[in-house]
């Protein structure tokens, strides 16, 4: 929805997920704006209608087989010029009263750790990066987000949530 208000009426938002009900959450929630097309597609096999000037995922590539793969489709899917950004977790660097979080449902829980590397091997500038954790102890919203993700209140126990890295890459602008 944000997408959407920043290309406002005349631009266009493609909102991809390879589950038809998460496709159908999406197209519920963007009834209002005519702008965004939710299609069901898998990202290793990513094909849009037409270049695109960004393309954005975040909390995707931990969940898919090879993260390579799906970076070198989202970086085809820019035009020359476009932009690449990806928000992906360090699952294991965070902390509940100290102990290490883990994900075992994710086939790459670690995937933020390698984000700025993948976003280069997939022929893309790496122009910024960075990661962030809020934290916090006690009653908050940093408990209530690990409480929703995990449906485990954490109580007093401090909390740092998984680093979230951001890689921000560019695709050559090409000649002429
Ligand atoms: C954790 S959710 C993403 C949440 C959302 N991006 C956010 O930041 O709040 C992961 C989504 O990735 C989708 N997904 C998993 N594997 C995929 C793949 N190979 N291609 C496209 N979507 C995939 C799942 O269906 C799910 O909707």
């Amino acid at each position: 929805m944000a997408l959407a208000e920043t290309v406002g009426r005349d631009g266009r938002v493609y909102a991809v997920d390879s589950d038809p009900a998460a496709r159908d959450v999406v197209a519920a929630a963007a009834a209002a704006h005519s702008q965004v097309l939710a299609i069901t597609q898998a990202g290793e096999d990513l094909l849009l209608p037409e270049p695109v000037d960004l393309a954005f995922c975040r909390f995707l590539l931990l969940h898919v087989l090879d993260p390579a793969v799906v970076l070198a489709r989202m970086a085809s899917a820019v035009r020359p010029g476009g932009w690449v950004v990806a928000q992906e977790p360090i699952t294991s660097a965070g902390r509940v009263g100290g102990s290490p979080l883990s994900m075992p449902g994710a086939r790459h829980p670690d995937v933020g750790a390698l984000l700025p590397a993948l976003v280069r091997d997939a022929g893309l500038e790496v122009v910024d990066a960075w990661a962030e954790a809020p934290a916090g102890a006690g009653p908050g919203p940093v408990a209530d987000y690990l409480a929703s993700l995990t449906g485990v209140d954490p109580g007093d126990d401090p909390v740092v949530l998984a680093p979230l890295v951001t890689v921000v890459g560019r695709r050559a602008a090409g000649r002429g």
